[in-house]
């Protein structure tokens, strides 16, 4: 059986599956994450990932380089690769 990972945002904890996009699992759980277009276009979704790491399967968001290497993803395509830590607010 795949392994799940742990997701904690400030005082929330969510799991999320291997390849499932992170806006699912929150959502899914009853985690409040907002979101627009759910398809990588609008970045409404964006997150920083303060631990761990995200990766898309597919189709990325337009984030520059130094975006992501400060840790900024787009939560409605990446997926996690470990446990992680995120933030909603930079
Ligand atoms: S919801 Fe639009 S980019 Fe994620």
């Amino acid at each position: 059986m795949a392994k799940s990972y742990k997701v904690e945002m400030g005082q929330t904890v969510f799991w999320v599956e291997p390849q499932e996009t992170l806006l699912n699992a929150a959502t899914r759980q009853g985690v409040k994450w907002p979101y627009r277009c759910g398809q990588g276009a609008c970045l409404s979704c964006l997150a920083r990932c303060i631990s761990g790491t995200v990766s898309y399967h597919g189709m990325a968001p337009m984030l520059s380089e130094a975006e992501q290497t400060q840790g900024w993803f787009a939560g409605c395509l990446a997926s996690a690769e470990t446990d992680l830590y995120i933030s909603l607010e930079g």
